[in-house]
């Protein structure tokens, strides 16, 4: 186990901001998952876990230890007639497992193609995407117990997951996943029913739809509405889709007929965030080294190199906007540090 000293986290996050660690280092193994903890417990330092840096703004320097994740490999476990169980390591490249599942011709990850991050982070925020989450191919997770210094497995029911949140995301320090069990299904159920897979599908000569054809939809749809965060600093959608209630919704439409939103249960309504903000005028409006991505307002861009406070202050001026417009609270989807 290596320790350095003061480093630059720049290149291991996707917004690019040069914030730096006073420790960091790689975990290549459960044991040294162990060891590093430990050697923060003796120091008395606070420790972060980081997968691909796909979903955090580091705001200041971290006073602690980063603990890159990097525990590879991915095993069939157990095999059934429908059914395949596979463990993978917190550190492999989520696109690439998505990607591997496809070419097996197990389904059950297509709609999530190309979502950046690592396998380790997909059940911390319980990743989400053309009607699809992680959780729906989870069986379990094995992570360390900080509390108690013990490797558990907690079963997909014991996750809490919910929208974009999981009792990882709930109770950020005390767990550390090493890896994930995932089920998969060897006939798989396609789920094509978000519009935009349909009409990619559909363009492309009324094509039947299968593994590949929806991976290969989804990652047209990605890369035509999504910057590439090794091109434009980014962490996707910013915001997470606000909850009202029905009677809030109804108040909303009246005065805003073209709002988005969709119900998700007899007194829920999901609406779309991205039209709040791109309502308020911030689509493609650019402030300094900050901007709101032109094709998509939930995602915010850091365009030169900048600090990170720039692009949390950005995001604060959004959120007032859309509260002093609207009367909704965006809630950040992205973690802050
Ligand atoms: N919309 C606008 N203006 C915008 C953006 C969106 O009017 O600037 C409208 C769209 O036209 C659409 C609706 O809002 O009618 C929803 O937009 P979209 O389908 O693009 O999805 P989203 O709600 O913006 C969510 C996830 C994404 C996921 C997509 C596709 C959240 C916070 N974001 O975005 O996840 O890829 O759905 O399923 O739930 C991520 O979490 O990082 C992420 C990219």
């Amino acid at each position: 186990m290596e320790i350095k000293e003061n480093i630059s986290l720049q290149s291991l996050h996707s917004f690019g901001c040069n914030e730096k660690a006073n420790y960091f280092a790689k975990i290549d193994s459960i044991e040294a998952i162990e060891k590093c903890i430990q050697w923060a417990k003796e120091k008395d330092i606070p420790y972060f876990i980081l997968g691909a840096g796909s979903n955090i703004l580091f705001t200041k320097t971290f006073e602690g230890l980063v603990l890159k994740m990097e525990i590879m490999g991915i095993k069939k476990i157990k095999e059934t007639a429908s059914e395949v169980f596979l463990e993978v390591g917190a550190g492999e490249n989520w696109h690439h497992f998505v990607s591997y599942c496809v070419q097996k011709g197990w389904g059950g990850l297509e709609n999530l193609s190309l979502i950046p991050g690592t396998v380790g982070a997909a059940p911390i925020e319980n990743i989400g995407a053309y009607g699809v989450e992680a959780k729906d191919s989870i069986a379990s997770v094995t992570a360390y117990d900080t509390q108690i210094a013990q490797f558990i497995i907690l079963q997909n029911s014991d996750c809490a997951f919910g929208y974009r949140t999981s009792l990882f995301k709930m109770d950020k320090t005390r767990y550390i996943i090493s890896s994930v069990q995932f089920v998969l299904q060897k006939q798989p159920i396609f789920r094509t029913e978000y519009g935009a897979i349909k009409e990619v599908l559909h363009q492309k000569n009324n094509k039947q739809a299968s593994l590949d054809a929806i991976a290969n939809a989804v990652i047209q749809i990605r890369s035509e509405k999504y910057p590439h965060p090794q091109k434009l600093g980014n962490a996707g959608s910013f915001f997470k889709n606000p909850t009202v209630t029905k009677a809030i919704f109804e108040t909303l439409i009246a005065a805003y007929p073209k709002i988005i939103a969709y119900p998700i249960s007899d007194n829920a309504y999901k609406l779309a965030a991205g039209w709040l903000i791109e309502d308020c005028g911030w689509k493609g409006k650019q402030k300094g080294n900050v901007g709101c991505y032109e094709k998509q307002s939930l995602v915010i861009v850091h365009y030169n190199n900048g600090p990170g406070i720039e692009i949390f202050n950005f995001s604060e001026e959004i959120i007032q906007s859309v509260l002093s417009k609207f009367g909704i609270l965006l809630e950040r989807e992205v973690v802050i540090y």
